[in-house]
């Protein structure tokens, strides 16, 4: 029997390969998915043969990451909750797609992960799974009570990773949870749990990862120029740059000038409330950029079409439903409503800010012509029009006014 495991080489991931070895007297193959966690990767083979497994596939899934799932979402303009830009949520899709494509070139019967029967990672790998190999089994030892009950806490962990000779020291030192991939990384639990923990306070500074904060960010602020084409950011000051170089750059960008630091307490799928804190400093400033180029490039209903969407789309890929028909719909909706978003953005880089500096488009639907506060040379617009315009929408406001002043 074989089993495919998502693993991290976190303490965790590492506990679970070690005991799905013994409990199921199976062979072990652990997956890890290179999606820019950058040196969580280091050491990570060793690591997992010396833990138990039979094979290791770690695979560099960035380009697909980026160009088949970070920059789809972001013609949506998706943030759940009105902050949160998706970070590890449209991780979790990708890597379920390769883990379950492994399971079958190796004909696994089952599927494992390390995630918590508390969270939304357990309903996203495993909707992915069922909407890709439905006759896969999964594994998901934290839910089992005996798995729970030989490891109530991190000590019993570290004894039992110990005992078989797992190596857990870098692991045990962050007394928060962290998950990194070139969209973000995300800080969970330990004293963040507490909601009136300051988190942006000078001496919690060594826990972030991307960015410094905007206090420590230089005094000078910095241009950039960013091209759209349908939707998608292509260039970065006149260089064409592919998903994942762009997401690179921006990253780099982002985190000097102290972009893109999130704090905020969510709604997690399965009905709690949880607080997390976010670096999403490349993110963050394509998400500024986006909006500025459509501003002046998309059609009004259109937008607002779009706009209505937005809480929709965000909670589809939060939730994990990513391979579902209605997101599949809907994307086919948001991607239509981008073919004329295309220009140049201007943003100037400040302290955690992104700052709008210029948009232009050779598409542009803004016409100064029409809109000058000076005569219209386009007669386009008839100023008398707008007079019966606003006299036929009155028209209801006032009838219903009319009866409510007769009712007193
Ligand atoms: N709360 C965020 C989300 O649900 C981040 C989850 C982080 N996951 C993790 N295994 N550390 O998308
Ligand atoms: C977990 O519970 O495994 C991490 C947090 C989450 O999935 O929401």
């Amino acid at each position: 029997e074989k089993i495919v495991l998502a693993y991290s080489g976190g303490l965790d991931t590492s506990v679970i390969l070690a005991w799905l070895k013994e409990t199921y007297d199976a062979e072990i193959i652990a997956f890890t998915a290179d999606i820019g966690q950058k040196d969580e990767l280091d050491g990570l083979e060793e690591k997992a043969l010396a833990t138990g497994a039979s094979k290791v596939y770690i695979d560099d899934l960035r380009e697909e990451f980026a160009k088949d799932f970070i920059y789809p979402m972001f013609q949506s303009g998706a943030l759940y909750e009105g902050q949160y830009l998706l970070g590890t949520s449209i991780a979790r899709p990708l890597i379920a797609k390769r883990m379950v494509e492994i399971a079958r070139a190796e004909g696994a019967t089952a599927i494992a992960h390390g995630a918590t029967g508390k969270g939304n990672d357990q309903i996203r790998f495993e909707l992915t799974a069922a909407a890709l190999a439905p006759e896969l089994g999964v594994i998901a030892p934290w839910r089992l009570e005996s798995f729970r009950e030989q490891f109530p806490g991190r000590a019993e962990m570290i004894a039992y990773a110990e005992k078989q000779g797992i190596s857990v020291q870098a692991s045990a030192a962050k007394p928060y949870s962290t998950d990194r991939n070139l969209l973000h990384i995300s800080f969970e639990s330990g004293m963040l749990e507490d909601p009136w923990f300051d988190a942006s306070a000078e001496s919690n500074r060594d826990m972030y990862v991307l960015s410094v904060s905007p206090e420590d960010a230089p005094d000078q602020p910095e241009y950039i120029e960013l091209e759209f084409e349908k939707g998608d950011c292509v260039a970065l000051n006149g260089e064409k740059l592919n998903p994942l170089q762009m997401m690179e750059k921006l990253n780099e960008l982002g985190g000097k000038h102290g972009i893109g630091r999130i704090d905020m307490v969510e709604n997690r799928f399965v009905g709690m409330k949880s607080r997390g804190v976010y670096e999403t400093p490349g993110g963050t400033i394509l998400f500024a950029a986006h909006r500025r180029m459509e501003s002046l490039t998309m059609d009004r209903e259109v937008m607002h079409l779009r706009d209505s969407l937005i809480a929709k789309y965000s909670e589809l890929v939060y939730n994990g439903f990513w391979f579902a028909p209605e997101r599949l719909a809907l994307q086919a909706l948001v991607t239509e409503s981008q073919k004329n978003v295309s220009g140049t953005v201007r943003a100037k880089l400040y302290k955690g800010n992104v700052i709008a500096a210029g948009v232009k488009s050779p598409v542009s639907l803004y016409n100064p012509d029409i809109a000058t506060m000076e005569a219209d040379p386009t007669q386009a617009y008839d100023q008398g029009d707008a007079a019966g315009f606003i006299r036929l929408n009155a028209l209801r406001l006032k009838v219903s006014s009319g009866v409510e002043q007769s009712g007193k």
